[in-house]
């Protein structure tokens, strides 16, 4: 236990691959002693368990969910926040460069969470800086913290990591939180992950494993290859038009009430958020939906993985 903790104190938090599975383990039940569900309230001790650290903010792309919930697990462990998510209001917008921003920022703070369009910001960020640097997104390439909650949350449901069919549904090249999924499901065993999309949108092979199944469809068949599949997790996602680089035929999809009757009783929808038109609002109300759910969870992993980066724990 305590091994582990240290295993994470003063650590970069930049590739999911970066981690063993017992370490993302020991993540996921940290992030239980924040999380109301397993925890009393009135036993709840964490309030203060990071006081005087300060996290430095530095959002170079629009993050709804991600800057605003580590900015809530920072306050609820006591921490305080300072940062930007707006180039206009930092002096980059008179020429600094990316390197001094950084050092800047690391000297009024104990840990940097960093969202950027460039694919390798974070690791260029965590190499300049001295103080753990945490990875929230950089551009197509990953984002981990999404994936921390995304493991919680299919744990808190089926109370298991192994064994699992795993639908992606969107387009798995070009999103990050897919890409950084697959790379955790395939540390546990027998999961099987179906890429389901239009073709050329086929998952790269770097983020791949032999239990990975490319479907390359008409998206209007999807619910015909969901009923196929029988999966036990949907994990769907928004078109990110912003790293198409190539000019890719435009496609949508639609999951529905005819969706979710067609999924297996057991199975769960989760989409990172944030939607635009892939999921009909109707859905929300049913029970196999928790993507709201999920978005929650990611404040409990971030209240874990701060404190633990900062030797809290
Ligand atoms: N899931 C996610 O990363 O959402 P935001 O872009 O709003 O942070």
């Amino acid at each position: 236990m305590v091994k582990l903790s240290k295993a994470f104190e003063g650590r970069d938090i930049i590739d999911i691959n970066d981690f063993s599975k017992e370490e993302l383990l020991f993540l996921l039940k940290i992030a239980r002693k924040f999380d109301p569900d397993f925890l009393k309230r009135s036993k709840r001790s964490n309030y203060t368990i990071a006081q005087g650290e300060i996290a430095a903010h530095l959002f170079f792309e629009p993050s709804t969910r991600t800057e605003q919930s580590f900015r809530s697990a920072a306050q609820k462990i006591g921490m305080g926040v300072i940062g930007f998510n707006d180039l206009n209001v930092t002096s980059m917008h008179k020429g600094e460069t990316f390197n001094d921003t950084i050092r800047i920022m690391e000297s009024y703070a104990n840990v940097l969470i960093i969202r950027h369009p460039e694919v390798g910001s974070a690791k260029r960020a965590a190499d300049i800086a001295e103080i753990p640097v945490i990875n929230a997104g950089d551009g197509p390439n990953q984002h981990p913290t999404q994936t921390l909650l995304d493991l919680y949350t299919i744990q808190k449901v089926f109370q298991r990591l192994e064994g699992l069919k795993v639908a992606f549904v969107g387009d798995p090249k070009h999103y990050r939180t897919m890409r950084s999924l697959a790379v955790a499901l395939f540390k546990f065993a027998k999961n099987k992950i179906f890429g389901i999309s239009p073709a050329g949108l086929e998952m790269d092979n770097q983020f791949k494993s032999e239990s990975y199944n490319d479907l390359a469809i008409n998206m209007k068949d999807l619910d015909k290859t969901l009923e196929q599949i029988k999966p036990d997790v949907v994990y769907a996602g928004r078109i990110p038009k912003e790293y198409m680089k190539k000019k890719v035929k435009e496609f949508s999809y639609l999951i529905n009430k005819a969706t979710m009757d067609i999924l297996p009783k057991h199975s769960i929808l989760m989409h990172p958020l944030p939607r635009v038109d892939e999921m009909d609002p109707e859905v929300d109300s049913n029970p196999k939906a928790i993507y709201f759910k999920q978005a929650r969870n990611g404040m409990y992993i971030r209240e874990a993985l701060l404190a633990l980066v900062l030797g809290r724990i």
